[in-house]
């Protein structure tokens, strides 16, 4: 079924657990997730970055994930992966998108306020949950790049001002991942995650999640975080599963015999992700 990322983000914040959250850019992505999300009985969100949308368009994006939800009785979520374009936001909102992530952290705090109040009105206007974030989380996540020297973590005090003045319903806060391939071991600002959830008490949402190690984020789960973002992870696994599928038979021709066995690869990681963040038999009817 689908449902808001306010719907799902609230009971994962009121019940003390983290959902995962995919990106998707193809119709393997989609059905792996859902297949994952119902046998872990899992609630589970859908995202697409403004690249996906460029890939696939804004209405097969829409069309396969709500295809998806409405045949299944787990709870799903359809969210706009860090929007920047004011346009491109409205457009996800038309097309049934029920959560969008405005992201305006490349602009000073006032700039941000500013830019995540004016997302907020239309959003909710039209029935639609807003992620905002503050503090700049490196890595590139499709056409966003932050430089490791530029990224920085989120001040718990301007995290305050933004929440109070624009009426957001998640934020996703920088405290040491990023996104894409790691080179050495995340280190996490576990007390930074105490801090901000003290002061705000509302969801907060962790980019940069793959390859992060299970303890560390577990730990950050133990302490507030309550949606995940993952898309690094998935797209190792469908690469893996596709070079390991034609190397074995190069004169495969028959694109479901190729693609087939990374959308069962893509399926066992995302199931593995749910039970790690304790969505798994979270899901209610
Ligand atoms: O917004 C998407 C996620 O933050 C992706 O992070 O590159 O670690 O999978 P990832
Ligand atoms: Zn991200």
């Amino acid at each position: 079924m689908l449902v808001t990322g306010k719907q799902i983000l609230d009971h994962a914040h009121e019940n003390n657990y983290a959902v995962g959250a995919f990106n998707v850019n193809n119709m393997e992505q989609v059905q792996a997730i859902i297949q994952a999300a119902e046998e872990t009985q899992s609630p589970v969100i859908m995202q697409a970055s403004q690249g996906a949308l460029k890939y696939a368009g804004v209405e097969y994006i829409s069309a396969m994930v709500k295809t998806a939800a409405e045949n299944s009785s787990v709870p799903v979520a359809l969210h706009l992966d860090h929007g920047t374009d004011f346009k491109q936001i409205v457009k996800c909102i038309r097309n049934g998108f029920t959560s969008v992530m405005i992201d305006a952290s490349k602009m000073p705090l006032e700039g941000n306020i500013d830019t995540t109040k004016k997302i907020v009105e239309i959003a909710h206007a039209a029935g639609v949950s807003v992620e905002a974030e503050i503090g700049k989380i490196g890595g590139t996540e499709d056409d966003i790049t932050v430089d490791e020297r530029d990224a920085t973590f989120t001040d718990p005090e301007e995290a305050v001002k933004l929440v109070n003045e624009t009426g957001l319903d998640s934020l996703a806060i920088a405290v040491g991942t990023a996104h894409g391939v790691y080179k050495g071991e995340p280190k996490l600002d576990f007390d930074r995650i105490v801090t901000i959830k003290e002061k705000l008490n509302i969801p907060l949402v962790l980019h940069g999640s793959s390859g992060v190690p299970e303890e560390s984020i577990k730990k950050a789960v133990e302490r507030g975080i309550n949606k995940i973002n993952i898309d690094t992870d998935i797209r190792m696994a469908f690469n893996e599963a596709i070079r390991d599928f034609v190397k074995n038979d190069p004169d495969a021709y028959d694109p479901r015999k190729i693609v087939g066995p990374a959308r069962d690869a893509m399926k066992e990681v995302i199931k593995e992700k749910m039970t790690m963040f304790g969505s798994a038999g979270k899901a209610w009817k």
